[in-house]
Protein backbone atom coordinates (compact mmCIF):
# COMPACT_ATOMS: atom_id res chain seq x y z
CA UNK A 1 0.00 0.00 0.00
CA UNK A 2 1.27 2.97 -1.02
CA UNK A 3 1.52 6.47 1.60
CA UNK A 4 2.40 9.78 0.71
CA UNK A 5 4.56 9.90 3.96
CA UNK A 6 5.78 13.95 3.77
CA UNK A 7 6.45 15.89 7.14
CA UNK A 8 3.26 18.53 7.54
CA UNK A 9 6.69 21.41 7.94
CA UNK A 10 7.66 20.26 4.72
CA UNK A 11 4.34 20.38 3.28
CA UNK A 12 3.29 23.57 4.76
CA UNK A 13 6.61 24.94 3.02
CA UNK A 14 6.26 23.22 -0.36
CA UNK A 15 2.55 23.02 -0.58
CA UNK A 16 2.63 25.39 -3.66
CA UNK A 17 4.59 23.43 -5.80
CA UNK A 18 4.85 19.48 -4.78
CA UNK A 19 1.58 18.31 -4.52
CA UNK A 20 -1.30 17.27 -7.45
CA UNK A 21 -4.12 18.88 -4.94
CA UNK A 22 -1.81 22.23 -3.87
CA UNK A 23 -0.35 23.21 -7.36
CA UNK A 24 -2.53 25.21 -10.34
CA UNK A 25 -2.60 22.99 -13.01
CA UNK A 26 -4.35 24.46 -16.03
CA UNK A 27 -5.30 21.59 -18.32
CA UNK A 28 -8.52 22.05 -20.04
CA UNK A 29 -11.09 19.31 -19.89
CA UNK A 30 -14.62 18.97 -20.77
CA UNK A 31 -17.02 18.77 -17.70
CA UNK A 32 -21.32 17.92 -19.42
CA UNK A 33 -23.08 20.15 -16.85
CA UNK A 34 -26.93 17.95 -17.10
CA UNK A 35 -27.55 14.34 -15.80
CA UNK A 36 -29.91 12.72 -17.35
CA UNK A 37 -31.82 11.38 -14.59
CA UNK A 38 -31.10 8.11 -13.02
CA UNK A 39 -34.73 6.91 -13.82
CA UNK A 40 -34.75 7.27 -17.55
CA UNK A 41 -31.04 5.75 -17.93
CA UNK A 42 -32.11 2.77 -15.65
CA UNK A 43 -35.48 2.48 -18.11
CA UNK A 44 -33.29 2.83 -21.27
CA UNK A 45 -30.78 0.12 -19.64
CA UNK A 46 -33.54 -2.50 -19.04
CA UNK A 47 -35.15 -2.02 -22.55
CA UNK A 48 -31.34 -2.49 -24.02
CA UNK A 49 -30.78 -5.16 -21.75
CA UNK A 50 -34.50 -6.39 -22.77
CA UNK A 51 -33.70 -6.63 -26.24
CA UNK A 52 -30.08 -8.44 -25.65
CA UNK A 53 -31.14 -11.02 -23.89
CA UNK A 54 -33.99 -11.76 -25.81
CA UNK A 55 -31.78 -11.68 -29.30
CA UNK A 56 -29.34 -14.71 -27.43
CA UNK A 57 -32.92 -16.40 -26.96
CA UNK A 58 -32.15 -17.24 -23.24
CA UNK A 59 -28.59 -18.44 -23.44
CA UNK A 60 -27.55 -15.86 -21.17
CA UNK A 61 -28.36 -18.31 -18.09
CA UNK A 62 -25.72 -20.78 -19.24
CA UNK A 63 -23.10 -18.22 -19.50
CA UNK A 64 -20.72 -18.26 -17.24
CA UNK A 65 -19.07 -14.13 -15.69
CA UNK A 66 -16.14 -13.88 -13.89
CA UNK A 67 -16.12 -10.82 -11.89
CA UNK A 68 -12.83 -9.17 -10.35
CA UNK A 69 -13.59 -6.50 -7.83
CA UNK A 70 -10.62 -4.72 -6.49
CA UNK A 71 -11.03 -4.63 -2.27
CA UNK A 72 -14.74 -6.09 -1.05
CA UNK A 73 -14.41 -4.25 1.98
CA UNK A 74 -14.33 -0.62 -0.45
CA UNK A 75 -18.00 1.16 0.26
CA UNK A 76 -18.79 1.98 -3.03
CA UNK A 77 -17.51 -1.01 -4.80
CA UNK A 78 -20.11 -2.72 -2.65
CA UNK A 79 -22.90 -1.15 -3.61
CA UNK A 80 -21.50 -1.86 -7.07
CA UNK A 81 -21.24 -5.22 -7.24
CA UNK A 82 -24.25 -6.06 -5.28
CA UNK A 83 -26.43 -4.36 -7.66
CA UNK A 84 -24.07 -5.77 -10.98
CA UNK A 85 -25.25 -9.29 -9.37
CA UNK A 86 -28.62 -8.72 -9.07
CA UNK A 87 -28.66 -6.82 -12.41
CA UNK A 88 -26.77 -9.88 -14.44
CA UNK A 89 -29.86 -11.89 -12.71
CA UNK A 90 -32.16 -9.48 -13.93
CA UNK A 91 -31.26 -9.75 -17.49
CA UNK A 92 -31.29 -13.37 -17.34
CA UNK A 93 -27.49 -14.84 -16.02
CA UNK A 94 -27.84 -17.78 -13.14
CA UNK A 95 -26.49 -16.73 -9.84
CA UNK A 96 -24.99 -19.68 -9.84
CA UNK A 97 -23.19 -19.09 -12.59
CA UNK A 98 -21.97 -15.26 -11.45
CA UNK A 99 -18.79 -15.46 -9.47
CA UNK A 100 -17.37 -12.55 -8.08
CA UNK A 101 -14.08 -12.50 -6.38
CA UNK A 102 -12.28 -10.13 -3.95
CA UNK A 103 -8.64 -8.97 -5.13
CA UNK A 104 -7.80 -7.73 -1.60
CA UNK A 105 -5.94 -4.27 -2.91
CA UNK A 106 -3.32 -6.84 -4.06
CA UNK A 107 -2.25 -7.22 -8.06
CA UNK A 108 -0.86 -10.54 -7.85
CA UNK A 109 -3.98 -12.06 -5.78
CA UNK A 110 -6.17 -10.74 -8.72
CA UNK A 111 -3.95 -11.88 -11.09
CA UNK A 112 -3.98 -15.33 -9.68
CA UNK A 113 -8.03 -15.13 -9.58
CA UNK A 114 -8.02 -14.11 -13.43
CA UNK A 115 -5.83 -17.03 -14.40
CA UNK A 116 -8.18 -19.07 -12.49
CA UNK A 117 -10.93 -17.58 -14.17
CA UNK A 118 -9.51 -18.47 -17.93
CA UNK A 119 -8.45 -21.94 -16.56
CA UNK A 120 -12.43 -22.40 -15.95
CA UNK A 121 -13.36 -21.26 -19.18
CA UNK A 122 -15.69 -18.51 -18.19
CA UNK A 123 -17.77 -17.19 -20.84
CA UNK A 124 -17.28 -12.78 -19.93
CA UNK A 125 -15.17 -11.22 -17.44
CA UNK A 126 -15.62 -8.03 -15.56
CA UNK A 127 -12.59 -6.73 -14.49
CA UNK A 128 -12.19 -3.46 -11.74
CA UNK A 129 -8.55 -3.47 -11.75
CA UNK A 130 -6.47 -3.61 -8.48
CA UNK A 131 -3.49 -1.41 -10.34
CA UNK A 132 -4.92 -0.01 -13.59
CA UNK A 133 -1.06 0.01 -14.81
CA UNK A 134 -2.21 -3.49 -15.01
CA UNK A 135 -4.31 -3.71 -17.41
CA UNK A 136 -1.88 -4.21 -20.24
CA UNK A 137 -1.08 -7.48 -18.94
CA UNK A 138 -4.11 -8.24 -17.68
CA UNK A 139 -6.09 -7.51 -21.46
CA UNK A 140 -3.35 -9.36 -23.27
CA UNK A 141 -3.99 -12.67 -21.23
CA UNK A 142 -8.01 -12.22 -21.58
CA UNK A 143 -7.67 -11.64 -25.08
CA UNK A 144 -5.05 -14.45 -25.65
CA UNK A 145 -7.40 -16.73 -24.42
CA UNK A 146 -10.44 -15.48 -26.42
CA UNK A 147 -12.79 -13.72 -23.45
CA UNK A 148 -14.09 -10.63 -23.56
CA UNK A 149 -13.91 -8.43 -21.06
CA UNK A 150 -15.36 -5.27 -19.60
CA UNK A 151 -12.88 -2.65 -17.42
CA UNK A 152 -14.81 -1.00 -15.09
CA UNK A 153 -14.65 1.85 -12.05
CA UNK A 154 -10.58 2.07 -12.64
CA UNK A 155 -9.85 3.30 -16.09
CA UNK A 156 -6.72 2.17 -18.12
CA UNK A 157 -4.60 4.36 -19.92
CA UNK A 158 -5.28 6.07 -22.99
CA UNK A 159 -2.71 4.13 -24.17
CA UNK A 160 -4.12 0.67 -23.22
CA UNK A 161 -7.85 1.51 -24.27
CA UNK A 162 -6.37 2.77 -28.03
CA UNK A 163 -5.10 -0.42 -28.47
CA UNK A 164 -8.31 -2.52 -27.80
CA UNK A 165 -9.30 0.08 -30.96
CA UNK A 166 -6.58 -0.48 -32.75
CA UNK A 167 -6.73 -4.24 -32.83
CA UNK A 168 -10.70 -4.73 -32.64
CA UNK A 169 -10.75 -6.21 -29.38
CA UNK A 170 -13.48 -7.22 -27.56
CA UNK A 171 -12.55 -4.91 -24.82
CA UNK A 172 -14.13 -1.79 -22.62
CA UNK A 173 -14.42 0.23 -20.12
CA UNK A 174 -17.20 1.32 -18.19
CA UNK A 175 -17.07 4.37 -16.04
CA UNK A 176 -17.75 8.26 -15.25
CA UNK A 177 -15.39 11.30 -15.93
CA UNK A 178 -13.89 12.06 -12.38
CA UNK A 179 -13.08 15.46 -13.63
CA UNK A 180 -16.82 15.85 -13.61
CA UNK A 181 -16.90 14.71 -10.17
CA UNK A 182 -14.30 17.28 -8.50
CA UNK A 183 -15.78 19.87 -10.70
CA UNK A 184 -18.71 19.80 -9.11
CA UNK A 185 -16.98 19.45 -5.43
CA UNK A 186 -15.52 22.84 -6.64
CA UNK A 187 -18.52 24.28 -7.81
CA UNK A 188 -20.81 23.24 -4.48
CA UNK A 189 -18.19 25.47 -2.52
CA UNK A 190 -18.07 28.29 -5.11
CA UNK A 191 -21.74 28.45 -5.07
CA UNK A 192 -21.43 29.34 -1.01
CA UNK A 193 -20.10 32.75 -2.31
CA UNK A 194 -16.24 33.47 -1.03
CA UNK A 195 -17.91 35.72 1.87
CA UNK A 196 -19.70 32.40 3.70
CA UNK A 197 -16.34 30.34 3.36
CA UNK A 198 -13.83 32.65 4.04
CA UNK A 199 -13.71 32.82 7.29
CA UNK A 200 -10.56 34.13 8.44
CA UNK A 201 -11.55 36.85 6.18
CA UNK A 202 -8.01 36.96 4.32
CA UNK A 203 -9.51 36.78 0.80
CA UNK A 204 -8.42 33.34 -0.06
CA UNK A 205 -10.21 29.83 0.58
CA UNK A 206 -7.81 27.78 3.14
CA UNK A 207 -8.65 24.02 2.11
CA UNK A 208 -7.09 20.46 2.65
CA UNK A 209 -7.34 17.69 0.28
CA UNK A 210 -7.61 14.03 1.37
CA UNK A 211 -6.77 11.95 -1.56
CA UNK A 212 -7.99 8.70 -2.71
CA UNK A 213 -5.22 6.36 -4.22
CA UNK A 214 -3.38 8.11 -6.08
CA UNK A 215 -2.37 5.58 -8.98
CA UNK A 216 -6.25 5.58 -9.47
CA UNK A 217 -7.55 8.66 -11.77
CA UNK A 218 -10.64 9.18 -9.81
CA UNK A 219 -8.36 10.36 -7.21
CA UNK A 220 -6.31 12.61 -9.10
CA UNK A 221 -8.83 13.88 -11.51
CA UNK A 222 -10.96 14.63 -8.04
CA UNK A 223 -7.72 16.74 -6.28
CA UNK A 224 -7.05 18.51 -9.43
CA UNK A 225 -10.68 19.46 -11.03
CA UNK A 226 -12.16 20.30 -7.20
CA UNK A 227 -9.71 23.24 -7.02
CA UNK A 228 -9.62 24.13 -10.11
CA UNK A 229 -13.17 25.17 -9.87
CA UNK A 230 -12.62 27.59 -7.12
CA UNK A 231 -9.84 28.97 -9.71
CA UNK A 232 -11.80 29.49 -12.52
CA UNK A 233 -14.47 31.21 -10.55
CA UNK A 234 -11.94 33.50 -9.89
CA UNK A 235 -11.03 32.61 -6.32
CA UNK A 236 -8.09 32.73 -4.44
CA UNK A 237 -6.83 29.16 -2.87
CA UNK A 238 -4.58 28.04 -0.22
CA UNK A 239 -3.78 24.49 0.08
CA UNK A 240 -2.71 23.69 3.19
CA UNK A 241 -2.08 20.08 3.28
CA UNK A 242 -3.05 17.33 1.12
CA UNK A 243 -2.76 13.62 2.20
CA UNK A 244 -3.55 9.88 0.95
CA UNK A 245 -6.36 8.74 2.93
CA UNK A 246 -6.49 5.24 0.07
CA UNK A 247 -10.30 5.99 0.09
CA UNK A 248 -10.63 4.71 3.94
CA UNK A 249 -12.48 6.32 6.41
CA UNK A 250 -9.99 5.49 9.59
CA UNK A 251 -7.00 7.35 7.25
CA UNK A 252 -9.14 10.43 6.47
CA UNK A 253 -10.21 10.83 10.01
CA UNK A 254 -6.32 10.55 11.38
CA UNK A 255 -5.36 12.86 8.41
CA UNK A 256 -7.94 15.34 9.31
CA UNK A 257 -7.72 15.44 13.25
CA UNK A 258 -3.72 15.80 12.29
CA UNK A 259 -4.51 18.40 9.88
CA UNK A 260 -6.90 20.63 12.93
CA UNK A 261 -4.15 20.35 15.37
CA UNK A 262 -1.83 21.60 12.74
CA UNK A 263 -4.36 24.24 11.46
CA UNK A 264 -6.99 24.57 13.50
CA UNK A 265 -9.21 27.49 12.44
CA UNK A 266 -7.48 28.35 9.41
CA UNK A 267 -9.22 25.55 7.74
CA UNK A 268 -12.09 26.37 5.54
CA UNK A 269 -12.96 23.55 3.63
CA UNK A 270 -11.81 19.87 3.24
CA UNK A 271 -12.24 17.98 0.56
CA UNK A 272 -13.14 14.55 0.44
CA UNK A 273 -12.28 12.23 -2.67
CA UNK A 274 -14.66 9.88 -1.50
CA UNK A 275 -17.59 9.88 1.15
CA UNK A 276 -15.95 7.24 3.01
CA UNK A 277 -13.27 9.82 3.90
CA UNK A 278 -15.56 12.37 4.04
CA UNK A 279 -17.16 10.23 7.01
CA UNK A 280 -13.80 10.06 8.66
CA UNK A 281 -13.37 13.89 7.82
CA UNK A 282 -16.59 14.53 10.01
CA UNK A 283 -15.51 12.35 12.88
CA UNK A 284 -12.13 14.47 13.36
CA UNK A 285 -14.34 17.72 12.70
CA UNK A 286 -17.08 17.14 15.18
CA UNK A 287 -14.15 15.76 17.58
CA UNK A 288 -12.11 19.11 17.37
CA UNK A 289 -15.34 21.03 18.51
CA UNK A 290 -15.90 22.53 14.74
CA UNK A 291 -19.38 22.48 12.97
CA UNK A 292 -19.82 22.07 9.17
CA UNK A 293 -21.83 24.67 7.30
CA UNK A 294 -20.36 26.79 10.52
CA UNK A 295 -17.17 27.65 10.90
CA UNK A 296 -15.70 24.46 8.50
CA UNK A 297 -17.09 23.17 4.75
CA UNK A 298 -17.17 19.66 3.75
CA UNK A 299 -17.53 17.43 0.64
CA UNK A 300 -16.82 14.02 -0.51
CA UNK A 301 -18.16 12.23 -3.46
CA UNK A 302 -20.32 8.79 -4.08
CA UNK A 303 -23.49 9.86 -2.03
CA UNK A 304 -23.44 6.62 0.29
CA UNK A 305 -26.51 7.06 2.52
CA UNK A 306 -24.66 7.72 5.82
CA UNK A 307 -23.51 10.89 3.70
CA UNK A 308 -26.55 11.70 2.26
CA UNK A 309 -28.34 11.65 5.81
CA UNK A 310 -25.34 13.90 6.66
CA UNK A 311 -25.85 16.55 4.07
CA UNK A 312 -29.53 16.45 4.92
CA UNK A 313 -28.73 17.42 8.31
CA UNK A 314 -26.57 19.88 7.35
CA UNK A 315 -23.18 17.53 8.51
CA UNK A 316 -21.63 17.67 5.49
CA UNK A 317 -21.45 20.34 3.15
CA UNK A 318 -22.69 18.36 -0.26
CA UNK A 319 -21.41 15.17 -2.02
CA UNK A 320 -21.54 13.98 -5.63
CA UNK A 321 -23.41 11.06 -6.42
CA UNK A 322 -21.31 8.06 -8.40
CA UNK A 323 -24.26 6.63 -9.84
CA UNK A 324 -23.73 2.51 -9.48
CA UNK A 325 -27.02 1.40 -11.31
CA UNK A 326 -25.82 3.07 -14.46
CA UNK A 327 -22.10 2.13 -14.52
CA UNK A 328 -23.24 -1.90 -13.25
CA UNK A 329 -26.25 -1.59 -15.63
CA UNK A 330 -23.90 -0.46 -18.78
CA UNK A 331 -21.44 -3.20 -17.55
CA UNK A 332 -23.81 -5.80 -17.30
CA UNK A 333 -25.11 -4.70 -21.00
CA UNK A 334 -21.66 -4.42 -22.60
CA UNK A 335 -20.73 -7.96 -21.23
CA UNK A 336 -24.45 -9.10 -23.19
CA UNK A 337 -23.41 -7.48 -26.50
CA UNK A 338 -20.08 -8.86 -26.65
CA UNK A 339 -21.89 -12.54 -25.74
CA UNK A 340 -24.07 -11.54 -28.09
CA UNK A 341 -21.35 -11.34 -30.73
CA UNK A 342 -21.65 -7.54 -31.11
CA UNK A 343 -19.57 -4.89 -30.77
CA UNK A 344 -19.05 -2.14 -27.51
CA UNK A 345 -17.88 1.64 -27.71
CA UNK A 346 -14.44 1.37 -25.95
CA UNK A 347 -15.34 4.07 -23.73
CA UNK A 348 -18.46 3.67 -21.74
CA UNK A 349 -19.18 7.02 -20.07
CA UNK A 350 -21.54 8.28 -17.27
CA UNK A 351 -22.65 11.21 -15.71
CA UNK A 352 -22.27 12.24 -12.10
CA UNK A 353 -25.04 14.26 -9.81
CA UNK A 354 -23.99 17.38 -7.84
CA UNK A 355 -26.29 16.45 -4.45
CA UNK A 356 -26.89 19.42 -2.15
CA UNK A 357 -29.59 19.58 0.87
CA UNK A 358 -31.87 20.17 -1.97
CA UNK A 359 -31.64 16.87 -3.68
CA UNK A 360 -30.24 14.89 -1.17
CA UNK A 361 -33.54 13.17 -0.34
CA UNK A 362 -34.61 12.60 -3.74
CA UNK A 363 -30.99 10.62 -4.31
CA UNK A 364 -31.59 8.76 -1.00
CA UNK A 365 -34.43 7.45 -1.58
CA UNK A 366 -32.88 5.98 -4.88
CA UNK A 367 -30.19 4.22 -3.27
CA UNK A 368 -32.10 3.05 -0.54
C1 LIG B 1 -14.33 5.66 -6.87
C2 LIG B 1 -15.20 5.83 -5.63
C3 LIG B 1 -14.40 5.53 -4.40
C4 LIG B 1 -13.74 4.16 -4.53
C5 LIG B 1 -12.97 4.07 -5.82
C6 LIG B 1 -12.38 2.70 -6.00
O1 LIG B 1 -15.07 5.91 -8.02
O2 LIG B 1 -15.65 7.16 -5.58
O3 LIG B 1 -15.22 5.57 -3.25
O4 LIG B 1 -14.76 3.20 -4.51
O5 LIG B 1 -13.81 4.37 -6.91
O6 LIG B 1 -11.67 2.60 -7.19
Amino acid sequence: MKKKVVSLMLVAAMAATLFAGCGNKTEETQTPDAAPSTEAQTADADATADAAADAVGGDLADKKVGVCIYQFSDNFMTLFRGELENYLVSQGFSKDNITIVDGANDQATQTGQIDNFIAEGVDVLIINPVNSSSAETITDKVVEAGIPLVYINREPSADEEARWEENGWNVTYVGCDARQSGTMQGEMIVDLGLETVDLNGDGKIQYIMVEGDPENVDAQYRTEFSVKALTDAGLDVDCLTDQVGNWQQDQAQQIVANALGQYGNDIEVVFCNNDAMALGALQAIESAGRTVGTDIYLVGVDALSEALENVLSGKMTGTVFNDHFSQSHSAADAAIKFLNGETNEYYIGCDYVKVTADNAQEILDMVK
